[in-house]
């Protein structure tokens, strides 16, 4: 299988140390409008080949797999080219920076035949997996709300931050939430948003308090920014409540386990009764690109497409006001 990584900023290198690791796949191309990135990714990886002009690698006969690690803004545009070149499509999340833009994507990969995968990476994050797993066992009680807060200077790149662009945090980092809440929570009901423009670096809403309501009855509450400087952090806060106690990552206490291939959720219940939960470490971004490589090649449904990629993208653009 012969794969083109298209775009070669912070996120390739995950794809390309992951491909390289599946025996009989080569990614024969990167391609990005700054040479010298590309340049820098071909020497890393041991490349053979580099371009500037993506549609002509989606149109070569000779690849098999387009890797779509482009700007969201773009990733319609690769998408739409690459599923009527009759190629099977990795695109990073979000799925497109509109809802026509995703819609569309849907329609086409379908009208092509062609398999699309989404980078919901999460989904192949066992923490994350071990932590549905928990909430479903109703340890928390039939209601819970997933805790999340975080403040740092957020993406590396300008487009991140403007509104017709990336969009901010609120759809960029935050999808990764808003999907796996789909998957853990079922149906949103309601969503309400309280969104500010606090720093600089462009004009998408950078920091906000969020919560969504699913119609099971758990909610997802977000407190978010990336309006801070270079380095700066915040606390963070991620965890799940409920009326029979709370979870948290890590090992509140004493615990033994295989701290080389094993992390400990905590469970906190009445009178301050800890439980430990262990699960295995993973790599999710192997996890998730063997995934994708495994569907193409037996000819499977990937686990996560164009529909979670839409579902996941119309509860950022309600977050925002735009739905
Ligand atoms: N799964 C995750 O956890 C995760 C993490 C980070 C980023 N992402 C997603 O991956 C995508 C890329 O993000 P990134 O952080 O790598 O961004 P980035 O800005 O670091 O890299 C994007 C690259 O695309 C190149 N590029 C821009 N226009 C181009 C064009 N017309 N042709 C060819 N190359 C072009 C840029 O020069 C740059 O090198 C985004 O959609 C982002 O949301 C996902």
């Amino acid at each position: 299988m012969k794969v083109a990584v298209l775009g070669c900023g912070q996120i390739s290198p995950l794809h390309l140390e992951n491909w390289k690791k599946i025996p009989g796949v080569e990614v024969a191309v990167v391609v990005d409008i700054d040479h010298k990135r590309a340049m820098g990714r071909q020497k890393e990886y041991g490349i053979k080949e580099i371009s500037d002009d993506y549609t002509k690698i989606i149109n070569r006969p000779d690849i098999d797999i387009i890797d779509v690690c482009l700007p969201t803004y773009l990733h319609h545009d690769a998408v739409i080219k690459a599923a009527r070149a009759g190629k099977d499509i990795f695109c990073e999340k979000p799925m497109a920076r509109t809802h026509k833009e995703a819609t569309d994507m849907l329609k086409v990969t379908r009208e092509c035949q062609v398999k699309l995968q989404l980078g919901f990476v999460r989904r192949f994050c066992n923490a994350w997996l071990k932590m549905q797993e928990l909430v479903k066992s109703e340890i928390l009680g039939p209601r819970v709300i997933w805790r999340s807060a975080s403040a740092n200077h957020g993406a590396p790149s300008e487009w991140f931050f403007q509104k017709d662009l990336g969009a901010g945090p609120f759809l960029d980092g935050a999808i990764h939430n808003y999907d796996f809440a789909n998957m853990m929570f079922g149906k949103v009901k309601t969503v309400n948003s309280n969104l500010l423009t606090l720093g600089t670096k462009g004009d998408a809403f950078d920091t906000g308090i969020i919560t969504i309501e699913y119609d099971s009855g758990h909610m997802l509450q977000m407190n978010w920014s990336w309006a801070l400087p270079w380095l700066s952090s915040g606390d963070y806060l991620e965890d799940f409540i409920g009326e029979k106690g709370a979870l948290l990552y890590g090992c509140h206490g004493e615990f033994n386990y295989d701290k080389n291939t094993e992390e400990v959720i905590t469970f906190i219940g009445q009178d301050g009764k800890r439980q430990f939960f262990t699960y295995k470490t993973n790599d999710m971004f192997f996890d998730e690109i063997y995934s994708f490589y495994k569907a193409v090649k037996n000819n499977k449904a990937p686990l996560v497409g164009g529909e979670e990629g839409i579902k996941a993208l119309e509860v950022a653009l309600k977050v925002l006001g735009e739905l």
